[in-house]
């Protein structure tokens, strides 16, 4: 048993774990920006720094593992100037585009600068400038907001094993970019866009459509694309569906996505999309209902069945439908 003591807290521990995992176990938040429960532990931002007694320099609470007799103190005046110093020169380079930003209300730099500053910079030279690239189907990029946390590359390389994108460039010119350069040479499953902290990679789908604050409601529910059952969560605005998203936590899937489980929502609200099935009367299709057209089918097949005998029917069934669906589909 290890005991750790955060911010007067005693914390007992059944096994060796980061001193943020175990201040999250006691209900103890310290800021994080490169950390993300998903990924392998990074330690490159620095906005976790806590003080721990008998060590003379602040220690990150991400790649610091709790020992036996630890006291730790997660937020102080000195730990205060220094995450507030850090996000001052992340911000030397990162556009204050928060007004216009679609990661505005959801952006975790946005949060940490609103909880510790600065509220004035003091660099005035001419931030760098990354064009936007529209170059994808569905992303945008603007990486003059990359803050190179990495999240994005960890994810792509090591939980998707797409390795589709790595960091670019030294110094204040580093960010992400796919290995292809140009566009993203990848199936665009989108679970780097999930991790980005900040606005750097964004769906072009819902681009300037909603602020997440304006989502009415949001359910829980299962893709219906096929037959592993990712947990989704459908965000909705105005009876719209304004974005499909998964959530680490929940499902088997735990966070991640394919491309048209996460982007393939559109045909919900499309006008061409068939609500009514259509019966063929003398040669032109038309609307009908549901019980005049299931008994139209059942007539149909029975017609089929006497003259031909049951051979002569065959059905496809797809992994896209219901158990229940299918379990019926097998009896027939
Ligand atoms: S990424 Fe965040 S901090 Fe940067 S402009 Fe967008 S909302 Fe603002
Ligand atoms: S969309 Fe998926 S495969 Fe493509 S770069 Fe992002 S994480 Fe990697
Ligand atoms: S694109 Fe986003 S996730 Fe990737 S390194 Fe930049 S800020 Fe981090
Ligand atoms: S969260 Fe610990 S160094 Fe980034």
């Amino acid at each position: 048993m290890i005991t750790i003591t955060i911010n007067g807290k005693n914390i007992k521990l059944d096994e060796p774990m980061s001193v943020l995992k175990a201040a999250g176990k006691a209900g103890i938040k310290i800021p994080t920006l490169c950390h993300h429960d998903a990924l392998e532990t990074y330690g490159g931002c620095r906005l976790c720094v806590v003080e721990v007694e008998r060590m003379p320099k602040l220690q990150n609470a991400c790649t610091l593992i709790a020992a036996d007799g630890m006291v730790i103190t997660t937020e102080s005046e000195v730990i205060s100037k220094v995450r507030r110093g850090i996000l001052e020169l992340l911000l030397i380079n990162h556009p204050l585009d928060c007004p216009y930003c679609d990661k505005a209300g959801e952006c975790e730099l946005q949060d940490l600068v609103d909880k510790y500053g600065p509220t004035v910079g003091r660099y005035t030279e001419i931030k760098r400038k990354v064009p936007a690239s529209h170059k994808d189907e569905i992303f945008v990029r603007n990486m003059d907001r990359c803050v190179v946390c990495t999240r994005c590359v960890r994810m792509c390389n090591k939980v998707q094993g797409a390795s589709a994108i790595d960091i670019i460039g030294r110094g204040n010119k580093s960010r992400m970019e796919p290995f292809s350069s140009a566009s993203f040479n990848c199936e665009y499953c989108g679970n780097c866009l999930s991790v980005c902290p900040v606005g750097a990679i964004l769906s072009r789908l819902y681009l300037h459509s909603f602020r997440p604050w304006q989502i009415d409601r949001e359910e829980e529910t299962v893709c219906s694309y096929c037959g592993v059952g990712c947990s989704v969560v459908v965000q909705v605005r105005d009876d719209s569906i304004k974005r499909v998203i998964p959530r680490f936590g929940l499902g088997l899937n735990n966070g991640l996505l394919c491309s048209r489980g996460r982007f393939g929502y559109e045909y919900i609200n499309s006008e061409e999309r068939l609500k009514e099935p259509l019966i063929r009367k003398n040669g032109k299709l038309e609307k009908s209902t549901w019980s005049e057209a299931i008994d139209f089918t059942a007539k149909k097949l029975t017609e089929i069945k006497n003259s031909h005998g049951g051979d002569a029917v065959a059905g496809i069934a797809s992994p896209r439908c219901t158990n229940e669906d299918n379990y019926v589909f097998q009896k027939f």
